[in-house]
């Protein structure tokens, strides 16, 4: 008997110590990842202050950037998961208000936060998906830029960052939520499409869709994940203007409901007619690919 408690006790003993050593590597591994500095060359763009920049810089903040659904609907800011185990992270204020990050960050801080996903000190931001903005076009990052100071100030303080055990295990699993790790920096800008009923527009508009639809839109799995967009999924045996309808009401033809927690479609259906039939003729050149 005696023995068997030894061995069990050995065995825990053993189970205990590779958990916390497991720990330690997870921990030193991701926060070599967090403290990493990245020497890039920022160009500058000159950022406009005319009503119609700024009025395209609101129109893609608060659609397809999906800037309103991470930062917040005014973009004051919130904190994310709060929990021992994933811990804490703080979306920032975007405002000149308290606590806002407005008065602080130079144009080309800007940029280098949105583009590159890097703050001023060169490490990289955590779950800023900066590596689906990179491909914004000069004019449209300035109007971004450009709306986001015209932004009336709102006080909101919020707390710093704690990066639990299981989103470190996270950031292993997937590098992208270190954006400033999987941007090319120095990667070649594909020139922005004329602004047109195109698939190529539409492309160029649905590319932030792939922060919850995945990279190739085919849907990314587990629960409250974004479906399958291509036409191996749903969306292939609806019409253009069952797609439209569906971004502006939340509903699917199939009487589904999204929730808008989830699927900001209350963005995205603000989208003009144009601009979605754009996006439905994108979805539809897709090749179809099975999500599972
Ligand atoms: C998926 C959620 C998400 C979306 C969408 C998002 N952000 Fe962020 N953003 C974050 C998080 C989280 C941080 C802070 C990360 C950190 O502290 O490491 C951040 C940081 C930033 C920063 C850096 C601020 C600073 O402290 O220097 C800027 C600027 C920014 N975001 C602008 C934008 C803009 C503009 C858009 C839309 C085009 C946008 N974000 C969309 C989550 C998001
Ligand atoms: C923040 C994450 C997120 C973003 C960004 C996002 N989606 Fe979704 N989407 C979801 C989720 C989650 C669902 C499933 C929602 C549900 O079942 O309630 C969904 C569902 C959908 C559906 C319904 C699909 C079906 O089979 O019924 C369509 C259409 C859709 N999204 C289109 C888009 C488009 C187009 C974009 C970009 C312009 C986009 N989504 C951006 C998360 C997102």
């Amino acid at each position: 008997m005696g023995r068997v408690f030894k061995w069990i006790g050995f065995i825990l003993g053993g189970l205990v110590g590779l958990v916390a050593l497991s720990l330690v590597v997870v921990y030193s591994i991701t926060e070599a990842q967090l403290n990493k500095t990245y020497e890039v060359t920022v160009s500058p763009i000159a950022i406009p202050t005319d009503a119609a920049a700024i009025e395209r810089g609101k129109h893609l903040a608060t659609t397809v950037g999906f800037c309103t659904d991470c930062h917040g609907a005014n973009l004051a800011g919130q904190v994310f998961d709060e929990g021992l185990l994933v811990g804490r992270l703080s979306v920032p204020n975007l405002t000149t208000g308290q606590g806002g990050v407005g008065d602080t960050l130079t144009d080309t801080d800007w940029v280098r936060a949105i583009r590159h996903g890097l703050r001023a000190d060169g490490r990289t931001l955590i779950d800023m998906p900066s590596n689906y903005y990179y491909y914004l076009s000069d004019t449209d990052l300035a109007a971004i830029i450009a709306y986001l100071k015209t932004l009336p100030p709102v006080d909101n303080e919020l707390p710093s960052n704690m990066m639990g055990p299981l989103v470190r295990v996270f950031m292993l699993q997937d590098p992208s939520l270190l954006p400033g790790q999987v941007i090319d920096h120095t990667g070649p800008r594909p020139a922005a499409p004329r602004v047109a009923v195109t698939p190529e527009y539409g492309q160029y508009l649905a590319n932030a869709c792939r922060v919850c639809h995945g990279d190739n839109l085919a849907g990314e799995p587990g629960a409250g994940a974004g479906q399958n967009l291509t036409p191996a999924g749903n969306l292939a045996h609806w019409t253009e203007a069952d797609f439209i309808q569906t971004l502006r009401t939340g509903v699917t033809p199939e009487d589904r409901k999204l929730d808008p927690e989830l699927m900001p479609w209350d963005q995205v259906g603000r989208l003009s007619d144009d601009e979605l039939k754009a996006i439905w003729l994108y979805l539809k050149s897709l090749p179809a690919v099975s999500s599972e």
